[in-house]
């Protein structure tokens, strides 16, 4: 930037904000990453905190700042905020109907053309006026009873969609008021529901109610927190603007101000043409991005608009067209137990059949017991089931009515229901799972993948698509029989031929050959990750001697605390898991095993540290790695004093040039061979 002018630095700072916002949040089509964004924002932060006096309520950096309310601060809206008729008929007659009525009051007869009506989607949020004076966003309030809202100002600057100024050159209308709705999209609310429950908190029912809870929060800084949408669908108080014709010109020209418009709106002649736009809609209603509750139908013509006119608090030019509702209330007839792919154990409801959301639902997840005890449901209860779009349906609440007799509090069982293994649940989580990670038959997709994978038993070719054939074909139902597999019964898959087929019985047999620590690794027992499963490698030398350790001996190994040691113990002492491990075994799995590191000798070449550069003739990377650690060796990533061994294939460069200059031993990869060996 040329100027040095702070003030002038900082207007020119928000207005490249402003426009970066706009794309980002609006047009959905960004012209600078996210750190470039973050870079100019921190810039701007930095000359309004230097001079406080340059700070504008407006500036972007006044959107996540927190500002706490006493109370909110009634606005009378400067013309009502009305409701709309609503049609709830789910057939065409919706349309048809408001069609007739619209051209009796006009007085229109068969002989005068289709009225031009404007149809767009009826988003499920909450109502909201934006005054923008002079092209600023001077106040924002809530419909409240359509006469008086509460001004929610502080909570709307925190949607980036909404601009804090119009956009356009030139001057702005005295006033303009903007009326539209704030809504919460359905990905940003499972996303805010599921860190609830993962914390034990409270969750929302519903998109919009979080997004009413959010807009009228005191607090901004919470608002913030809570991802806010808005899109504009109408005008409130207007003076010195030249007005369009129809209100879809209108919408067009708020789009050109730099509001959030929606694209899924038409302008048709006549009633069919809402009927299409109805029956459309429909059918992508689950894949929208937020929930919407109908289409709403408006005569386009702001003069016959005017000629219309209201009647009670309704305008006589507008009808909302519903869906079906995506909250319905039935009978929870029992509960039941899903095991999930990773062993996680979620309570189901078994519903009474229930129409919601456009289908019938008979199955609803109830997420966890501490959701089911805070919301109170229990068997026989009338339950509120939600479905909105591919989300699970779930229940999200219980209506109130008194029980006719006692009904205990719903437990998780102590054995899974698939397998039988032991059930538990860690200090500070809300899941239960399944331990019989390899013999769960819920769990044996997941526990394959995990065990092939290239850190764990790299059996190459073994992958999702592959192993979820074998498995669904009943082909594979637990580890060890993998390694049955023959050539002619993988070359009857699909898109498998005699050659891959071939690859694949190869790499299963190269893979018979392993270490303790990738083993380990691949058995997938929670909390056991690489570095852990070395650990314990290392401490005890001998599969043995961990499968049958205590808590207090697996609490010796350095770095494993008492989740992992737990863990652990809980793994091993299932009878089906132990199993798995010796028909592994049986199938030839093997790997060097040493004395526990406690009793023997200290590792030869323990404290040494190595570095490996450049190509080695035939040892890979991980494996010259695997080799050195295997006898206590440390394996770092740069040369330093402290280097005692570097290790050179061809193209070593700089790190080779170094360990001369410090004068460290360098070997090549016969030298460090014969060295281990020693
Ligand atoms: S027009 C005078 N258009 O539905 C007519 N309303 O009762 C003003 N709504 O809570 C409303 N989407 O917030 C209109 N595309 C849309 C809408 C919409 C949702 C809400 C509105 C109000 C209710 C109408």
């Amino acid at each position: 930037m040329s100027t040095t002018d702070p003030a002038a630095q900082a207007q020119a700072l928000r207005e490249q904000l402003h426009y970066h916002a706009h794309r980002y949040y609006v047009l959905d089509d960004p012209q600078i990453p996210d750190a470039e964004y973050d870079r100019l924002f921190r810039e701007l932060q930095a000359i309004e905190e230097a001079h406080p006096e340059l700070l504008t309520p407006d500036s972007p950096t006044q959107r996540v700042l927190g500002r706490v309310l006493e109370g909110l601060t009634p606005v009378r809206h400067a013309v009502p905020m009305l409701s709309i008729r609503t049609e709830t008929d789910t057939e065409a007659t919706g349309a048809i109907a408001f069609d007739v009525r619209v051209r009796k009051e006009l007085g229109l007869t068969e002989a005068d053309p289709p009225v031009e009506y404007a149809a767009e989607l009826k988003f499920d949020g909450l109502a909201m006026n934006l005054r923008y004076e002079d092209g600023k966003l001077k106040h924002a309030a809530t419909r409240g009873d359509g006469e008086v809202g509460e001004d929610v100002t502080h909570s709307i600057y925190t949607i980036r969609q909404i601009p804090l100024e119009l956009h356009g050159k030139g001057s702005h209308p005295p006033v303009l008021e903007v009326r539209g709705e704030v809504y919460m999209r359905r990905d940003d609310f499972e996303r805010m529901n599921e860190a609830q429950r993962e914390k034990g908190e409270k969750t929302f029912v519903n998109p919009r109610n979080a997004a009413a809870g959010a807009v009228r929060q005191l607090d901004s800084a919470i608002t913030a927190r809570r991802p806010l949408s808005f899109y504009a669908y109408g005008l409130g108080e207007v003076q010195g603007w030249d007005q369009p014709a129809t209100h879809s010109a209108v919408l067009d020209a708020l789009e050109r101000l730099g509001q959030p418009v929606s694209k899924e709106r038409v302008v048709v002649q006549g009633a069919q043409g809402l009927v299409d736009f109805h029956a459309r809609i429909a059918q992508v209603r689950d894949e929208l991005p937020f929930d919407i509750d109908g289409i709403v139908y408006k005569v386009n013509s702001l003069e016959l608009q005017k000629r219309l006119g209201f009647v009670s608090r309704e305008p006589r030019w507008a009808v909302a067209h519903k869906y079906p509702a995506q909250e319905q209330v039935t009978l929870l007839r029992d509960i039941e137990i899903q095991v999930g792919r990773t062993g996680k154990l979620t309570p189901v409801a078994k519903l009474q059949p229930v129409f919601v959301g456009g289908t019938t639902v008979s199955n609803a997840t109830l997420h966890n017991v501490f959701e089911m005890r805070r919301k109170r449901v229990r068997k026989g209860d009338q339950v509120i089931v939600r479905r909105a779009g591919d989300v699970i349906p779930e229940v999200v609440g219980v209506v109130p009515t008194p029980r006719a007799h006692y009904v205990p509090n719903f437990k998780m069982p102590a054995q899974c229901p698939v397998c039988g293994s032991t059930v538990v649940r860690e200090k500070g989580e809300v899941a239960y799972r399944c331990t019989g990670g390899l013999f769960c038959a819920a769990q044996r997709t997941e526990a394959i993948l995990h065990f092939a994978q290239r850190r764990a038993m790299d059996i190459e070719g073994l992958g999702d698509k592959l192993v979820r054939q074998l498995v669904d074909g009943g082909i594979v139902r637990t580890l060890p029989e993998l390694y049955k597999l023959g050539v002619a019964k993988l070359a009857e898959l699909d898109r498998m031929g005699g050659k891959s087929a071939q690859n694949l019985v190869d790499a299963l047999d190269k893979s018979r050959g392993t270490t303790l620590p990738r083993f380990l690794y691949g058995l997938g027992i929670r909390h056991v990750g690489e570095t852990t499963a070395k650990d314990l490698a290392k401490h005890f030398g001998k599969l043995d001697a961990l499968m049958d350790a205590t808590l207090e001996q697996l609490l010796e190994v350095p770095d494993v605390g008492p989740i992992v040691a737990q863990s652990v113990r809980t793994f091993f002492e299932q009878p089906h898991n132990r199993e798995v491990v010796e028909q592994l075994r049986a199938a030839g799995i093997h790997w060097p095993e040493h004395e526990p590191a406690e009793r023997a000798a200290p590792l030869p070449f323990a404290g040494k540290t190595f570095v490996l550069t450049g190509t080695l003739p035939t040892l890979k990377r991980e494996e010259a790695k695997e080799r050195i650690e295997a006898v206590g060796g440390k394996v770092s990533g740069s040369v330093s004093k402290k280097t005692d061994y570097v290790v050179a294939g061809e193209e070593a460069g700089g790190k080779l040039d170094k360990a001369r200059e410090l004068g460290v031993a360098i070997l090549d990869e016969a030298g460090l061979l014969s060295l281990l060996a020693s």
